[in-house]
């Protein structure tokens, strides 16, 4: 199996889906919470200081200045700001009630687990643990020091994250492997963006040996290490690390359906794109293809409201306002600008991901398509005229696409990843168009609009109605930023 057949083979169509109709087996839903039963579990301290440094800034690059006292204390601050669970919602037609977090997933789904090794925390064991987001608490699977067999970087804290695909495929079956990565995506900037406001810096490594941390981590078998996330930086309360030997109570990981089904595609790309234990460094990727355009972004809009209450308040929209409420070409700026900041990762020494616009509703912007130069701050114009209708049905018909002010699809050279990493690229685009998927949210959030993250496409028609030749790139995501509409099912 290589990434284009999978890729190939898991693309939407109004044909495909003719074909492949599914029912959901809601009893066999799997639960969204994994806990390791078994294990010593450590608190962390309820209500962390929220970062009162603006969401904005942390976009834009600047660090928190928060300093927590202790271990604990930074843990928690940390995780409640990266991945807790931050509101629920209400099923109309059964009143029960579900949980929300700080970063999004598909289908609310969560395949992404918060696995995390530390090293010299004050008042914390050096150990791995797993986050228990059902609780805000922390699972202890092992002491000692496993935070040096993950990284090279001296790091007090390392974070491994995992995905279950089995949760995304119960709903989006083969083509539920593209969703875990944009989940990782999104998973590993609310971390990194969460560390940046607590005052330290992080670095993500997507090339290590897939099968040897998954051992190292004694994971369970349904979870798949995709990113390894160093912490380091002053804010981090840190002491001597302990020299005790290795401790395992490792725990035994709760059964999430009743009954899996086999998707014997995920399977074979995901053991396509892992790599053995002589992986090696990383490659230098061909620098992304320069270009202009005629339209020069302003300055970005500013906006004061504080990383903490984005965060937390952070939704995907149901749906957008549409009509003439439109928001302004600085707002536009503020949000490219958020998404076009450096990754620090070992695969992200350039992009590989594009985004095309298809403007409905910004001031100072003619309806249209455009695409956007990052490094020149341009759009340049690539048709014009109303692109509601088209958006809504290139996006499988959802009409938010149509009644958002902008709507994005990303556009990726996978080739071009592929010719630098292998088939292991193939993650990398996904991770990084998960990672501005992130960054548009928590942007469109502290501008006072809303947005909401789509996987759901028809693939060659993005392809055709954009005039992608063949090798120009592949649409991996697309996203939606406007005004949205209340929406009742949620709560506290
Ligand atoms: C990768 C990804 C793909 C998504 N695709 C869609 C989509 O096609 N349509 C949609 O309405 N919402 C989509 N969403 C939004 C999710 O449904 C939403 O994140 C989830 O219900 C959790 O809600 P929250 O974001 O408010 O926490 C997507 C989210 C992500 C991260």
């Amino acid at each position: 199996m290589t990434w284009r057949e999978y890729h190939e083979s898991t693309k939407h169509s109004v044909e495909s889906l003719r074909r492949t109709r599914h029912t959901l087996d809601w009893a066999n839903m799997p639960d969204p919470f994994r806990h390791y039963e078994g294990v010593p579990v450590l608190d962390l301290p309820a209500d962390p200081p929220a970062p009162a440094i603006s969401a904005l800034e942390v976009l834009q690059g600047g660090a928190g200045g928060t300093l927590a006292s202790d271990g604990p204390a930074f843990l928690s601050q940390l995780l409640y700001y990266a991945a807790a669970i931050s509101a629920s919602k209400r099923v109309p037609s059964t009143g029960s009630k579900y949980a929300l977090r700080v970063n999004p997933s598909s289908g609310n789904l969560h395949p992404t687990e918060f696995h995390f090794a530390t090293r010299g925390l004050k008042d914390w064991p050096d150990g791995l643990y797993h986050y228990r987001a059902s609780s805000h608490t922390a699972e202890q699977r092992a002491l000692g020091n496993f935070a040096t067999g993950l990284t090279d970087i001296d790091a007090p804290i390392v974070f491994v994250l995992t995905s279950i695909a089995w949760r995304e495929a119960w709903k989006y079956r083969d083509r539920a492997y593209r969703y875990c990565l944009h989940d990782m995506g999104h998973a590993w900037q609310a971390l990194a963006l969460a560390a940046r406001a607590t005052g330290c810096d992080s670095f993500a490594a997507g090339n290590f040996p897939d099968d040897e941390v998954a051992q190292l981590c004694r994971l369970s078998e349904d979870e798949w290490p995709m990113l390894i996330v160093a912490l380091h930086g002053h804010s981090i309360p840190v002491c001597h690390p302990d020299v005790s030997e290795t401790v395992w109570f490792e725990g035994r990981a709760n059964k999430l359906s009743n009954e899996y089904t086999a998707y014997p595609l995920i399977d074979r790309i995901h053991a396509a794109t892992k790599l053995r234990t002589d992986c090696g460094g990383i490659c230098e990727a061909e620098p992304a293809p320069g270009g202009s355009g005629a339209i020069k972004l302003p300055p970005p809009a500013s906006a004061t409201r504080s990383f903490g209450e984005v965060v937390r308040t952070r939704r995907s929209a149901l749906d957008f306002r549409g009509g003439t409420q439109s928001m302004s070409i600085a707002q536009l700026s503020a949000m490219l600008d958020a998404s076009a900041r450096p990754f620090l990762a070992d695969f992200a020494g350039t992009r590989f991901v594009q985004l095309y616009l298809y403007v409905h509703c910004v001031d100072g912007l003619e309806p249209g398509v455009y695409r956007h130069w990052p490094e020149k701050g341009e759009l340049e114009f690539v048709r014009s005229g109303d692109q509601r209708v088209i958006a809504a049905g290139l996006s499988l018909g959802q009409d938010l696409a149509g009644n958002a002010c902008v709507a994005f699809s990303m556009i990726a050279g996978i080739d071009r990843a592929v010719r630098a990493h292998g088939d292991r690229g193939y993650r990398y685009v996904h991770f990084e168009a998960g990672a501005i998927g992130q960054r548009l949210y928590l942007a469109a959030e502290a501008l006072g609009l809303g947005a909401t993250g789509i996987g759901a496409f028809f693939d060659d028609e993005v392809h055709r109605f954009l005039n992608l030749a063949s090798g120009q790139g592949q649409v991996v995501y697309h996203f939606a930023i406007g005004y949205p509409v209340p929406d009742p099912r949620l709560g506290a």
